[in-house]
């Protein structure tokens, strides 16, 4: 069911310290920060051959993040995304197999403007996974 990762993400206190950290010391190709209101982060792309690294910075009041960073506040990685071709077929076949997603289990649009859904981090070792609906 799943494809291929999409990204990796990174909550980090400072996005433009984290950017510069990747950049001096990993020798990556970041973009400019992008503050996406919508999603409460404001967020660099690392872009790889393979699948992105994003590194999110809180913003606003009552950011997603900001809960994690306070149990992490060094930063920590947040989740990992796959995509999917079907991002109902998938849900449907996750409820069906007892994993549980989160909010009110429609797809929202997520910080590519494409479907995305969440799941319970307790029903996958502890890591919270996005499903992107990608189609080719
Ligand atoms: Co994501």
């Amino acid at each position: 069911m799943i494809g291929r990762i999409n990204h990796v993400a990174i909550a980090v206190p400072d996005v433009e310290a984290a950017a510069r950290q990747w950049e001096t010391g990993l020798c990556a190709v970041c973009s400019l920060p992008q503050s996406l209101p919508d999603h409460g982060v404001r967020v660099v792309f690392v872009d790889q051959p393979n699948a992105k690294v994003e590194l999110m910075e809180p913003l606003g009041g009552n950011s997603p993040i900001a809960a994690f960073l306070d149990r992490n506040p060094a930063g920590g990685m947040h989740h990992i995304c796959y995509e999917v071709a079907d991002i109902r077929a998938a849900r449907d076949h996750l409820v069906a197999s007892g994993a549980r997603v989160l909010g009110d289990g429609e797809p929202m649009s997520g910080a590519h403007g494409t479907p995305v859904l969440f799941l319970h981090p307790k029903d996958f070792y502890g890591t919270l996974i996005e499903l992107e609906e990608v189609r080719d």
